[in-house]
């Protein structure tokens, strides 16, 4: 994506010769924990070369006029009558990311904007955290708000909440924010404490490949395991107060509060508690270079999100199955929310080509579709890269 390219867009959107400030905001992966942002536990995600930028001027009045140009759509709105829309998503992130300086009594002003992206819609590589990072960046900088990242990310989360209905964690937001070229970021979802951990794969690369399905399940599932995980939690509240989240609870307390209660709930829970103590271990095989280690998690990872929390489906689990063998690939799981969308791989390079071929090929003969691969590299968090 051209800067000069962006500036083109926006200028032919909105007739208008002025130069806009233009935010380029990333996409993510994640390494390992999953599902565990919301429960209070850590996460190893990473920003990638895949970003949303939105290009944005003042206007002489008070409304929000979008264009995104990969649709070729346009969308209008007063400041004042800022609300969620329901038949088309992509302004609600934008719009959303509004709301949270309007709520927060931030005198507010006109704009157009235009919205440019590669980061592939529906492929658990957080587009929409993506855009609304680069709205909240952008709307920092032009009302001068002066907020720190921390503050962003937490507001680029309530967008999505309230102007998208997804429950989320905070990690999709903070990757995009904080993400740096490079290194995997371990961050503590309860205090939001972090550290950047460089990614050394010795000769390996992270390899997406995306299912290009997003079955409809997605949000409501993935609201209805954030209940499950608090009606665990709630359950192990009744004989110990001093419980505050799944980050608190250990298998033994399952056993003993949940499980007799509810062996799906159990289920649920358990993964997570699995996967809390996954990540330590394997963020630590990675810091010590043992990365073969933490392939192996990254495959027990995949079998608990696919058997106990049941957020898999049959085009990731094909995907996975298709590379568990393979001598090149380290560790493969679904990624993200779930569902659809991609797998992460952790393959050698020289094998990269011959293994998209093969598994191209065996994944259209098995569901009928494409796949999509892409090889991530790990680059810096939102930045403003034109005003
Ligand atoms: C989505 C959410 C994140 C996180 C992941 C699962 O990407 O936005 O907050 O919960 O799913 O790990």
């Amino acid at each position: 994506m051209t800067t000069d390219n962006i500036i083109s867009g926006f200028q032919s959107a909105f007739g208008t010769q002025s130069s806009p400030l233009i935010v380029r905001s990333p996409g993510r992966v994640n390494i390992i924990g999953e599902h565990t942002d919301y429960n209070e536990g850590f996460v190893l995600p990473a920003a990638i070369d895949k970003a949303a930028y939105l290009a944005i001027s003042f206007r002489n009045d008070n409304e929000i006029h979008l264009f995104a140009n990969d649709m070729n759509e346009t969308f209008s709105i007063g400041i004042d009558d800022l609300r969620p829309i329901g038949d088309i998503s992509w302004p609600n992130y934008i719009l959303g990311a509004i709301a949270q300086f309007k709520k927060r009594g931030i005198a507010l002003k006109g704009f157009n904007a235009s919205l440019t992206s590669d980061v592939p819609i529906g492929a658990g590589l957080s587009s929409s955290a993506a855009v609304e990072c680069a709205a909240i960046y952008a709307m920092d900088h032009f009302f001068e708000t002066k907020l720190d990242r921390i503050t962003m990310v937490k507001m680029a989360q309530k967008a999505e909440h309230e102007y998208a209905g997804v429950m989320c964690g905070i990690m999709d937001q903070f990757a995009s924010i904080f993400g740096k070229k490079d290194y995997v970021i371990k961050l503590d979802c309860r205090s939001l404490e972090y550290e950047y951990v460089p990614l050394n794969l010795q000769g390996y690369k992270v390899l997406l490949l995306n299912t290009n399905v997003k079955h409809s399940l997605a949000s409501s599932e993935y609201n209805t395991r954030r209940q499950e995980c608090e009606l665990g939690v709630a359950w192990i509240q009744e004989y110990n107060s001093q419980i505050k989240s799944l980050r608190d609870v250990t298998i033994e307390m399952l056993k003993k509060y949940v499980e007799p209660k509810d062996q799906l709930i159990y289920r649920r829970c358990k993964y997570v508690v699995e996967e809390k103590e996954r990540l330590l271990k394997g963020c630590e095989e990675l810091q010590q270079g043992n990365i073969n280690a933490l392939g192996i998690r990254m495959f027990q990872t995949h079998e608990g999100l696919s058997k106990d929390y049941v957020v898999s489906c049959k085009e990731l689990d094909f995907l996975v199955d298709a590379v568990k063998n393979d001598p090149a690939v380290l560790g493969a799981r679904m990624m993200g929310g779930g569902f659809g969308g991609c797998t992460i791989n952790l393959v050698k390079e020289e094998a990269i080509d011959d293994l998209i071929e093969k598994i191209s090929k065996v994944y259209t003969e098995s569901t009928g579709l494409e796949l999509t691969a892409y090889v991530a590299q790990i680059e810096n968090g939102t930045e403003i890269i034109a005003q």
